[in-house]
């Protein structure tokens, strides 16, 4: 069955999502825990973190390094590892999928640390991360959303030139999977994202889940979907065959929202109609049998 994550740092999110019963970990990274951690020294942020696992017992949580050459790299996964020892089962270490990323993924999954690679744009790059161990990697599917609607003119949304174009394409709408075919188009062109020296086009993030998730079908490496902005967007990545998804938030709340489907609401008023006083006394855990 597919993992859900939750895409943020912020404590109360994460306790209510958790209480729910509907996710399996959480992924921070520096961005996240700026927006929320509000602490004003190391041990503090230390302890934040721990409150993180201490919040999604049993989860897994991805806690990023911040170098960018292999050796601050692994020398801060290893810092991490120590860190949070206590949660060691559940620990992913996030670390770049750069070229300097390779090595240390190399280094720390050798040491049977559980890598997350994040930062992934293209299936090739995910299979290199895969060959040197990553126990996961993290597709960007909003951000190549957005390369794509900027390429179409469409990404500066504060741009008062693009106002109109901003409203209609804001980078939490839907984008398709299959590519965008622009309005009123005859020829049926659909705009692609060229990733030459791959022999892959990527047309959109979910295309890129689910040719990421294909190319890793023959290794032990699992297909993260992140950078997910919308409910069928996670939906598509899921169906796409990535086997962990990471949503914020407000993502999740979206699906929540499907709960109250219209259908779903009338179902359950045509049951409760239904009802003959038989079967509700049944329930009874008052009455004499
Ligand atoms: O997990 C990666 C995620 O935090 C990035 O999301 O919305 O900044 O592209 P976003």
């Amino acid at each position: 069955m597919v993992d859900i994550f939750l895409d943020t740092a912020d404590l109360s999110e994460i306790r209510r999502f958790s209480k729910m019963g509907v996710i399996d970990g959480v992924t921070t990274n520096p961005s996240l825990i700026k927006k929320v951690a509000g602490v004003s020294n190391a041990r503090q942020m230390e302890k934040y973190i721990w409150s993180i696992f201490n919040s999604v017992p049993g989860g897994d949580v991805s806690v990023e390094v911040v170098s960018t050459d292999r050796h601050g790299m692994i020398a801060e996964g290893r810092k991490i590892d120590e860190l949070f020892r206590d949660y060691s089962d559940n620990l992913l270490i996030k670390i770049p999928g750069t070229e300097e990323g390779l090595y240390a993924t190399r280094e720390l999954s050798a040491d049977r640390l559980r890598v997350n690679a994040t930062l992934i744009f293209s299936p090739g790059q995910a299979l290199l991360m895969a060959k040197a161990g990553a126990y996961c990697v993290s597709t960007f599917s909003g951000r190549v959303n957005d390369r794509i609607r900027e390429q179409m003119g469409w990404g500066k949304i504060n741009d008062p030139a693009n106002a109109e174009l901003g409203k209609r394409y804001h980078k939490t709408s839907w984008f398709p999977a299959d590519g965008w075919r622009e309005e009123g188009r005859t020829d049926g062109r659909v705009v692609y994202i060229d990733v030459p020296d791959e022999g892959v086009r990527i047309r959109s993030g979910v295309d890129l889940t689910g040719q990421t998730s294909a190319a890793l079908l023959n290794t032990k490496t699992l297909t993260l979907a992140a950078s997910l902005r919308n409910a069928r967007e996670a939906v598509e990545s899921a169906i796409e065959g990535a086997e962990i998804l990471t949503v914020p938030p407000n993502v999740l709340d979206d699906m929540l929202g499907l709960t109250a489907h219209s259908q779903v609401v009338s179902g359950v008023e045509a049951f409760e109609r239904d009802t003959v006083p038989e079967y509700r006394q049944m329930f009874d855990l008052t009455a004499n049998k």
